[in-house]
């Protein structure tokens, strides 16, 4: 059966503050690929991971995975980096809505952990969160949602590569913390590195037609009109 939010909701009521807060948030961001719909597919697998952990505090859990790339709603994530950036935005957002001081530390570890740059995991619920986002990039169809990146960070197609393909080694080497996280990557992390690695093969050495851009159709560059 599909986990459901509803019983959560009941048990405690702050969950659906930080929800709409967070929704109001991404929608008026509006991404391509960091927004509310991705929040839902990592929800949908922090939960089912959850299933059989044990014992995992939803009231941290939830609104972690709520805010995990709320970051992404700030002008200067850029520079921070939006893990970073979401975890000081949590920081304001939550002590309104009821969450006391250990809470809001305990969900920005989770926010600052889910990238694996600032800190590593190391709660219960900082784990879940990073194995379910992860996942998010454990599939084949994740080579699609890398044209939606691409145009939400408006960036080149290595750039794009390079990235990609130094963030999934990375993952590899330190491996998914949980046992259903495991399960539903089942080898695909490792696939879509070597799916991005022929494609990065294919653009730099057999198909450099793939990187040609304006300015290589002039001696002099691009004139401007
Ligand atoms: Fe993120
Ligand atoms: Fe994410």
């Amino acid at each position: 059966m599909n986990p459901t939010l509803d019983a959560h909701v009941q048990k405690d009521p702050r969950i659906l503050a930080v929800y709409i807060e967070a929704l109001r948030r991404y929608n008026e961001a509006a991404r391509a690929h960091h927004n509310f719909t991705h929040v839902m597919r990592d929800l949908h697998r922090a939960l089912l991971i959850a299933e059989e952990e044990n014992p995992v505090n939803y009231s941290i859990l939830i609104p972690s995975v709520l805010l995990h790339d709320i970051g992404f709603c700030t002008p200067g994530f850029k520079k921070e980096g939006h893990d970073l950036a979401g975890a000081r935005l949590a920081g304001e957002m939550l002590p309104p809505l009821a969450y006391e001081e250990k809470e809001v530390s305990a969900i920005s570890h989770c926010i600052r952990a889910h990238k694996g740059h600032a800190e590593l995991p190391q709660s219960l619920e900082a784990k879940i969160l990073y194995d379910a986002d992860v996942l998010e990039k454990a599939g084949l169809v994740f080579l699609l949602f890398g044209g939606k990146i691409i145009g939400e960070f408006e960036e080149g197609l290595e750039v794009f590569l390079e990235r990609e393909i130094h963030h999934r080694s990375k993952e590899i080497a330190r491996g998914l913390f949980t046992r259903k996280g495991k399960e539903l990557d089942g080898g695909r992390l490792e696939k879509v590195l070597s799916l991005f690695s022929q494609i990065q093969i294919e653009v730099t050495q057999e198909r450099p037609d793939y990187r040609v851009s304006e300015q290589n159709l002039w001696i002099k560059g691009a004139p401007s009109f």
